[in-house]
């Protein structure tokens, strides 16, 4: 019915498909395609179905399955890529918080690590023995800019910058990504890799620096910042991410990395200012928002800035970003807003923190 893109792609499997990133991707698959989509997810304290729900209709309620396994079951794994046979895997499962890393570093080494492992060996497995689908067949594993470590003033990663990961997230991500390009040289399984910068949008799990912002000033909570706020961060709305995701898993290259960036560098202080100056519009009463900023002492090992150079995947695959960092974030900060019942769900029993913070 839609078949806009992924023409040469039947069966896609998703890992961390309920994650913020999977799930704004899953809902773009649902309504772009008409692949079968498989998200294995371990459904975790960040998963949540809300967006993919809300994006099945009556076409496609029958092309979404959830396969709620843990990467690091090698077992349950392969027999569920036996079952899919999937021709597209796009890999995001991880665990993605850095605060959270410091807390406590062997889930890291679980799931993205040895869970990336598995999910290399099913299906390197299902690879070799599939014959229909052995063309097509591809591995798109989902990394972060955090794995070339930190940038002076100048300067910008692009795909030649040096690995230099300097947190247990980073040092995580960076093994994964060795693992799906030793696979590629050694087994020859046919992988890309992308390494995106810090994502925001609706439906990210409020414990991240931008929901705990909005969320705090709507409250009237004082709004923690690390060091001195001078911490830069390339910002890509999640919307772009997705976009450049579905480029590069069709049309990338294989055996090829590309770097996605939107050219959105902030301070982490500029852009707490940028969200109060939002909400003074919309909360005048509490104006000024910025009175509830204060400095904390610096996370350990804090990376000072991340920039990406997108160059290679705007001229090879023609990605760019479609709105303003402007419209975008004050887009987000509308539906954070408007949607505080998601964000109470999914907190659930958690306080609202930025982890390593609450001192
Ligand atoms: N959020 C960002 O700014 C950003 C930027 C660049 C790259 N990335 C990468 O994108 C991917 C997705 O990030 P996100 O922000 O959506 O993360 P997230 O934490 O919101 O979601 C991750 C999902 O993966 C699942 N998961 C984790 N470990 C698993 C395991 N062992 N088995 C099965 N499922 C597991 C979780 O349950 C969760 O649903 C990650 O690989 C991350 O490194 C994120």
């Amino acid at each position: 019915m839609y078949s806009e893109i992924f023409k040469n792609f039947n069966r896609v499997i998703v890992t961390g498909g309920s994650g913020f990133i999977g799930s704004h991707l899953i809902s773009k698959l649902l309504k772009m395609t008409d692949c079968e989509i498989y998200n294995i997810d371990k459904m975790g304290y960040a998963s949540d179905e809300t967006l993919i729900q809300k994006s099945i209709c009556s076409e496609s309620k029958n092309r979404y399955k959830l396969i709620n396994i843990d990467l690091v079951n090698a077992e349950d794994l392969k027999i569920a890529i036996n079952d899919v046979k999937p021709d597209l895997v796009m890999h995001l499962a991880a665990e993605s918080h850095v605060d959270r890393s410091i807390e406590g570093p062997k889930a890291f080494i679980e799931s993205n690590i040895i869970g990336t492992f598995n999910l290399l060996q099913s299906c390197l497995s299902h690879y070799k023995s599939s014959s229909d689908n052995k063309n097509n067949f591809r591995f798109h594993h989902i990394s972060t800019d955090e794995v070339f470590g930190s940038l002076g003033k100048e300067g910008s990663f692009n795909e030649g910058t040096s690995y230099d990961p300097r947190s247990p997230y980073s040092a995580s991500k960076a093994a994964s990504d060795h693992l799906v390009r030793a696979w590629n040289e050694t087994y020859k399984l046919p992988t890309v890799i992308t390494n995106c910068s810090n994502n925001f949008g609706p439906y990210q799990f409020p414990e991240k620096l931008i929901p705990v912002a909005i969320l705090k000033l709507m409250k009237g909570e004082k709004v923690p910042i690390y060091g001195d706020g001078e911490n830069i961060r390339d910002w890509l709305f999640v919307e772009d991410h997705v976009n450049a995701l579905l480029q590069v898993a069709e049309n990338g290259r294989i055996s090829e990395t590309y770097c996605i960036g939107g050219h959105g560098e902030m301070t982490n202080k500029k852009i707490i200012n940028e969200i109060c100056k939002i909400m003074d519009k919309i909360y005048i009463d509490n104006a000024p928002h910025s009175k509830l900023i204060y400095f904390v002492e610096d996370r350990p090992g804090h990376d000072r800035r991340y920039a990406i150079d997108p160059y290679k995947i705007k001229e090879e695959l023609g990605w760019k970003v479609e709105n303003p960092f402007s419209k975008n974030l004050e887009y987000t900060v509308k539906w954070y807003l408007e949607n505080i019942d998601w964000s109470e769900k999914v907190l659930k029993d958690q306080s609202l923190i930025r982890r390593g913070l609450n001192k």
